[in-house]
């Protein structure tokens, strides 16, 4: 896990998020057109993309999270159920892909649910992590677990 230690890093934790965002949104966007035009062969390959940048990025992001970041902030644990589903979904999208052989509704479903999912995800684990290095760098002397975090969810 090359970026683990990076994650502590608020701006290099952010941008992870948003090349991940950028690289998915553009995928599905792919996705969309191909399947709007009918070509299936094309939507499959694209979809297959799309869960190995979910499996071998986002996933293995979320892993990292939770093996280094949760015990550096605790407040962050509430973020293990997003983690599970993320994982489920892509399980899910996975097998139905390979089962079907095509892009199926129920693929893109699983797929649609994951980018709706991800989008929240972002905004509130990055709202949780700036409050707590504002509360870091604005009162060192504070218990730095964030019970708010957990409030606004
Ligand atoms: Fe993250
Ligand atoms: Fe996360």
């Amino acid at each position: 896990m090359p970026h683990t230690h990076r994650l502590e890093n608020f701006d290099e934790h952010l941008t992870s998020h948003m090349l991940v965002t950028a690289d998915l949104e553009a995928g599905m966007r792919l996705l969309r057109n191909f399947l709007k035009n009918n070509d299936a062969s094309s939507a499959y390959e694209v979809a297959e993309v799309l869960l190995d940048i979910w499996t071998e990025r986002e996933l293995v992001h979320a892993q990292a999270e939770e093996a280094f970041l949760f015990e550096e902030i605790p407040s962050l644990k509430i973020f293990h159920r997003d983690h599970e589903l993320m994982a489920t979904w892509v399980d899910e999208a996975r097998f139905t892909l390979d089962r079907d052989g095509v892009v199926s509704s129920r693929v893109l479903m699983r797929l649609e649910a994951l980018s709706t999912l991800l989008h929240t995800h972002h905004e509130h684990e990055l709202e949780c992590l700036k409050r707590h290095y504002h509360q870091l760098a604005t009162n060192s002397s504070a218990h730095p677990v964030l019970s708010k975090c957990d409030g606004s969810l």
